[in-house]
């Protein structure tokens, strides 16, 4: 970084934000495979916020890639810079008061480190939304995995991209044995022993 960039501390601060919000400001940091069902356990999460009138955005890996990050492929590491400018925008949410879904396949663990590192402590859960392989390959719910097996995608998370399992995440959520709305709730409860809601 340029040494001449100084950082420049805003009048409000994030405590006068969240107050005048009357709730916390974090991470819910989903990660798992494709067809894991990250965005469709991130919007059940969502809509029960939306309904406790709670601030919130979420930030999902095809909507980001159709924007902010279209320049990036799914190389090692492109996939690496894809997850740092989400936690850089994920902070600026945060900052701004608000709670933030995150729902990409992050498949590195030293990315979804960085990511927690850059948030203050009590500002991040990382919940491992897990499913079998061979279930999201049976679920296919956009024909990639068909794709992939048919050599017309490479790098396919699971087929030829690795996946790095989360070693202690705040919460799993077996995504195959769980209904959507028992997954979402556990993940509410999470927040609430958490003290974040
Ligand atoms: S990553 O690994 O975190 O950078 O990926 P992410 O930004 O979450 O994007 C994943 C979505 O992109 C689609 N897609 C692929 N996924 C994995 N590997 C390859 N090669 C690939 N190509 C396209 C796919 O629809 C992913 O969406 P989800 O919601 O995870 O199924």
């Amino acid at each position: 970084m340029d040494s001449n960039i100084a950082w420049h501390q805003t009048a409000i601060t994030k405590e006068q934000r969240r107050k005048k919000n009357h709730h916390h400001s974090f991470v819910l940091w989903f990660t798992g495979l494709s067809g894991s069902g990250k965005s469709t356990l991130a919007n059940a999460v969502a809509a029960q916020l939306f309904e406790k009138g709670i601030n919130h955005y979420i930030l999902d890996g095809d909507n980001i890639r159709h924007g902010l990050n279209r320049d990036l492929s799914f190389s090692d590491e492109d996939r690496k810079e894809n997850i740092r400018r989400i936690a850089e925008v994920s902070k600026l949410f945060v900052d701004s008061g608000t709670v933030v879904l995150t729902a990409f396949i992050s498949p590195f663990i030293q990315d979804r480190r960085k990511a927690k590192e850059l948030l203050d402590d009590n500002e991040f859960l990382e919940v491992f939304v897990d499913c079998p392989l061979k279930e999201c390959e049976e679920r296919d719910p956009k024909g990639l995995y068909q794709k992939a097996r048919n050599g017309e995608i490479p790098q396919f998370t699971g087929i030829d991209s690795p996946y790095e399992v989360p070693l202690n995440p705040d919460l799993v959520i077996k995504t195959d044995q769980l209904s959507l709305r028992d997954s979402a709730g556990a993940v509410i409860a999470l927040l609430k022993q958490k003290k974040f809601l």
